[in-house]
């Protein structure tokens, strides 16, 4: 009797832990919508038994530093996969490949140092969507991650973030191996130039955010390379124009391309300050100061190279007449006592004069003798 008892007690314990098993501690499972969620629960690596039926898997909000080839065995259906906001730091190789019908991939707010080579292989290339916002730790990060783009054989990825990861340069051909690419992010980064061959091979790309940058203008190179992706709706907004020649052949190019920008009306000087926030559309080479007005300005700018010259002739006569004064000081002086002396001669002279022209008996004598 009694071991019927325990033997019943035992079956409902296995049937509640393995009702248990089926969702890991500290995460919501729910099948009927088929989405698993471990959210801010401060995991450090991905729990184990995560069921089968999950299409949307959220892991947010954790301390995962890693993930690896064993992090997601045996989620073949999983198609939303968000590892947002969790430090990690590393993604080894394949980490994803038994993520058969993986088409979301979300690792933003991440800092991700070491991205190996072959860590965004999913099977059959299936990944339509990647968000690397906020995610790359630095440079080497963004090298590395150049290097995944080429070996992940993502020939289906559609959607690329990479906003917010103070990029200063992209590796050149980043995006050569992404042929689906057709929307790529790069806001809020710190490019400041694009090369030639800098989205070549991106072939299909419809839309190109590279709003709150560092583009002070786009110079020949760039401009080539924007204008040879005709098909590409760009954004380029918030970023420090500086309204000086260098920037004629831009404002040229967006006047004639406005039909691209998308917001085109939204782009203005940030210098210098005469010309802030003035907009970039109908700016013209005489706004900016280059040969608009190109007679006028030569003829200013010879008229005061002459006058800098005038005075530095002047002011050389000067120092030259200073120095002869200095050498010939003895000279000098003795010049000067002779004509004190003379001065004191004719002085006394007059003083002679005064006196006998002062003196009455003898006045008009004098004077008429003068006379
Ligand atoms: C994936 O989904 C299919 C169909 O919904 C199902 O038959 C299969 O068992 C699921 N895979 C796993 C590992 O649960
Ligand atoms: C995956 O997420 C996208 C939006 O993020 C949603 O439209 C789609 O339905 C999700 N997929 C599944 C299988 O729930
Ligand atoms: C990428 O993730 C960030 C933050 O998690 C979010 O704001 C952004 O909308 C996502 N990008 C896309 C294209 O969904
Ligand atoms: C990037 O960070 C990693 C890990 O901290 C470090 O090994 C590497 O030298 C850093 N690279 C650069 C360019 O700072
Ligand atoms: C720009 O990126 C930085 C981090 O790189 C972030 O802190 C900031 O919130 C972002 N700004 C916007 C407007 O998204
Ligand atoms: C860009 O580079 C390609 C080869 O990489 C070259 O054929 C082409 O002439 C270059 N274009 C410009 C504008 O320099
Ligand atoms: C620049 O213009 C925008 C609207 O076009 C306005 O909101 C902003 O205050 C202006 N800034 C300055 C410094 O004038
Ligand atoms: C801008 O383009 C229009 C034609 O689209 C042209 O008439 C106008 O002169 C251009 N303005 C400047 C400043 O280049």
């Amino acid at each position: 009797m009694l071991s019927l008892v325990g033997r019943l007690v035992l079956l409902v314990l296995l049937c509640a832990s393995s009702a248990h098993s089926a969702c890991p501690s500290l995460c919501e499972c729910s099948e009927a919508a088929q989405t698993v969620k471990c959210v801010s629960k401060d995991l450090r690596e991905v729990p184990l038994g995560i069921p089968g039926y999950a299409r949307n898997l959220f892991i947010l909000g954790n301390h995962i530093s890693r993930i690896g080839p064993e992090s997601f065995k045996g989620l073949e259906n999983v198609t939303n996969l968000s590892l947002s906001n969790n430090r990690i730091m590393e993604v080894e190789s394949h980490s994803f490949s038994g993520l058969r019908s993986l088409r979301s991939l979300d690792l933003s707010g991440n800092q991700l140092a070491l991205i190996h080579p072959e860590a965004l292989a999913v099977p059959g290339g299936s990944l339509r969507e990647l968000n690397l916002s906020r995610a790359l730790y630095n440079r080497s990060a963004a090298m590395d991650l150049a290097t995944a783009l080429r070996w992940g054989a993502l020939t289906h990825l559609q959607r690329l973030d990479l906003s917010a990861n103070h990029l200063v340069l992209l590796p050149p051909a980043m995006f050569a191996h992404l042929p689906a690419l057709r929307r790529l992010l790069l806001a809020n980064n710190s490019l400041v130039a694009v090369h030639n061959g800098t989205f070549r091979g991106a072939e299909q790309l419809q839309e190109l955010d590279l709003t709150q940058n560092g583009f002070r203008t786009f110079r020949e190179e760039g401009l080539a390379e924007l204008e040879r992706m005709g098909n590409t709706h760009l954004h380029l907004g918030q970023n420090p124009y500086t309204c000086v020649c260098g920037l004629e052949d831009f404002a040229a190019w967006l006047n004639a391309s406005r039909a691209r920008v998308v917001d085109a009306h939204h782009l203005a000087c940030a210098f210098p300050p005469e010309l802030r926030n003035v907009s970039l559309l109908g700016l013209g080479g005489r706004d900016l100061g280059c040969h608009g007005d190109m007679a006028g300005e030569g003829a200013d700018l010879a008229l005061q190279t002459s006058y800098v010259f005038l005075g530095v002739v002047l002011g050389f006569v000067g120092v030259v007449f200073l120095f002869v004064l200095y050498l010939n000081r003895k000279g000098i002086k003795k010049w000067m006592m002779e004509m004190r002396d003379a001065c004191r001669d004719v002085l006394e002279g007059y003083h002679y004069r005064y006196e006998i022209d002062s003196d009455p008996r003898l006045g008009p004598v004098s004077t008429s003798g003068d006379l």
